[in-house]
């Protein structure tokens, strides 16, 4: 009975894991509601599994098959703990107020490491206790890297894709406001919002990863430059195409980027003169790794000798990546200076960072 019911735990363990993986589709209240069902889960396993903790006080040498199980359970273990302290992080609904490590992206991170660590271990156990153990270890390996590549490229990935994100506009750009007693800067950016064939109605777009601010469609780089408008006295101009759209489905606006890439094309894009400004606030997001080809005719298109450019980048998962270097040898004589690279789920947030960031470069 307690045999079964610990098979019954294990699995509903797995399944909370990898539907919690999901968190695009699942929504917050649940992905919240089934991270408590997955600690209470946690519980009954390890009171079910307690006789393991005798055997890791055991002495004597263990085989190396034992070894690792025990290394990568006490690993997983540490995890989920750190995973558990991390979800107070984000908490939106049970525990808003608590805040440990301060940091969002660790939760994604321990994410993956507990589903890569949770196949690990069960598929040691498998191994320890099969006579199959070529093909055990051949699956918990494959298992294990697939795990990996979950969490750290399908799951952003789906987060780029499909998300829908609704805020309320005021609540994400009004706030404090930063002294900036030089000349006014210029802040221009680049979104495909505004660059694509949507449709008016969001709803014929769905699929399509969105961010809608009282109901109305934006731009994470737009979202950004209007905190940034709020914050300091600036002004302000988006990188819009004169030709050819982006299409409305992301999968083909990837598609078409990646060509765009490929070929160096230069799109045509409305005159923007930066000549009136000593600094230059850039705020894009990163299109295959680095900018995407209508920044790169900004920045070619106009003279950056002397000028200060600040740069704000937007992306699923990857930093800033190639951006900056390229931005260096586009941007011709530009001292330029990394800000910050923002992850697109954490943008509405972004208005404190940013300040932050203004103070200290603000004159
Ligand atoms: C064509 C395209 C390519 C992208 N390439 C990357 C990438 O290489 N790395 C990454 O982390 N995010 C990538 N993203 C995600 C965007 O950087 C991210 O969603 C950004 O916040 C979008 O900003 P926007 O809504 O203002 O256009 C890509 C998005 C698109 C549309």
């Amino acid at each position: 009975m307690k045999k079964k019911i610990g098979i019954v735990i294990d699995i509903l363990m797995y399944g909370i894991l990898l539907v919690q993986m999901l968190y695009v589709f699942l929504g917050n209240t649940a992905h919240e509601i089934l991270g408590i069902a997955f600690f209470v889960c946690l519980v009954c396993h390890i009171i079910i599994k307690r006789s393991w903790f005798k055997t890791l006080l055991k002495k004597g040498k263990k085989p190396l098959p034992r070894r690792i199980f025990n290394w990568s359970t006490s690993l997983l273990m540490l995890s989920i703990i750190a995973l558990m302290l991390s979800s107070l992080d984000v908490s939106r609904l049970l525990f808003p107020r608590i805040r440990i490590f301060g940091d969002a992206a660790l939760h994604r991170y321990l994410a993956t490491a507990v589903l890569a660590l949770s196949v690990l271990h069960g598929g040691m156990r498998g191994y320890i206790h099969t006579k199959k153990k070529k093909r055990a270890a051949v699956l918990t390996a494959i298992g294990t890297a697939a795990a990996v590549a979950v969490g750290l490229y399908l799951v952003p990935y789906l987060n780029r894709h499909f998300k829908t994100v609704r805020i309320h506009y005021a609540d994400a750009v009004e706030g404090e406001q930063v002294a900036w007693n030089g000349s006014k800067p210029l802040v221009v950016y680049f979104t495909r919002i505004g660059n694509t064939d949507f449709a008016p109605d969001v709803d014929a777009v769905s699929g399509a990863s969105l961010l809608l601010a009282d109901g109305e469609l934006m731009g994470n780089t737009e979202l950004l430059s209007d905190m940034i408008e709020n914050a300091i006295d600036c002004d302000v101009r988006a990188i819009t195409l004169t030709g050819k759209h982006y299409p409305s489905s992301y999968g083909d606006t990837v598609s078409a980027a990646g060509k765009e890439l490929n070929s160096k094309a230069r799109p045509e894009i409305e005159p923007i003169d930066i000549s009136g400004y000593d600094s230059v606030i850039l705020v894009y997001p990163i299109w295959w790794g680095t900018v995407p080809m209508p920044v790169a005719t900004f920045l070619e298109s106009n003279d950056f000798t002397g000028k200060n450019l600040y740069l704000i980048a937007t992306q699923g998962s990857s930093g800033f990546v190639d951006s900056t270097k390229d931005i260096r040898s586009m941007a011709k004589g530009a001292n330029v200076t990394e800000l910050i690279s923002i992850y697109c789920d954490d943008i509405p947030k972004a208005r404190d960072e940013i300040c932050r960031k203004l103070k200290k470069i603000a004159p």
